[in-house]
């Protein structure tokens, strides 16, 4: 299992420092989540911070975007190479482009559903995407409980996935722990989000380890 700690329940005081320690503790990713206040209820960082997580960070960033007008927000991230640029398909007319748009910049591109929204919903963008993005939480807020439907959904998803041949990595985001990670992977999950649960630990390398 690999893991995408969410800076979003780290202390932004020192987020530098909280950046290194998940590195150094053996995070797999770096899970930015960027919120603009209007496709959810919060607002989060803007490229003057990410610039400066995208300098410290020695794992590649996953950049979660939260937001209305994905376009714009894809050209703001892109010069800071992430691996991935993730985007909520409730959220966009266009995916197809927009998933063109992100591998033209030489990043790879996920689609994020929402609790709600069903696999079939990005069944013929499948074989376009390296990643998606399955939430377990309403996005928004770091520390949520997590929703056990997702898991089931995961596993539907993982059949969709094999069913086509592809490589297609799932990723589950929000309210993941020691406890519901082994019926993630079970389900076929390959990355899995962690803000609180790993923030929350006196030690990250010993949280990020006890989830892998
Ligand atoms: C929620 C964010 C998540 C969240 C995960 O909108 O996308 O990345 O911060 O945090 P936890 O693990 O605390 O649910
Ligand atoms: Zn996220």
């Amino acid at each position: 299992m690999k893991i995408a700690p969410s800076i979003l329940s780290a202390d932004f005081g020192i987020l530098n420092e909280e950046i290194k320690a998940i590195c150094d503790g053996g995070c797999d990713f770096v899970h930015v989540d960027v919120m603009d206040g209007h496709f959810v209820p919060n607002h989060t960082i803007g490229p003057v911070v990410v610039k400066s997580v995208a300098k410290v960070a020695t794992k590649p960033l996953d950049i979660h975007l939260m937001v209305q007008n994905n376009t714009f927000f894809v050209d703001l991230f892109a010069p800071f190479k992430p691996e991935y640029i993730s985007f909520h398909i409730e959220e966009e007319k266009h995916p197809h482009r927009l998933i063109q748009k992100i591998r033209d910049y030489g990043i790879k591109p996920a689609i994020v559903l929402n609790p709600h929204t069903p696999p079939e919903a990005i069944e013929y963008l499948l074989e376009d995407l390296d990643m998606v993005l399955l939430m377990s939480v309403n996005p928004g807020f770091g520390g949520q409980k997590f929703i056990s439907s997702i898991i089931e959904k995961s596993r539907k998803l993982k059949a969709m996935i094999n069913a086509k041949g592809l490589k297609t990595l799932i990723e589950v985001d929000g309210g993941v722990n020691d406890k519901n990670v082994k019926d993630l992977e079970y389900a076929g999950v390959d990355i899995v989000v962690a803000g609180n649960y790993v923030f929350s630990n006196p030690s990250y390398k010993e949280a990020i380890s006890s989830l892998k």
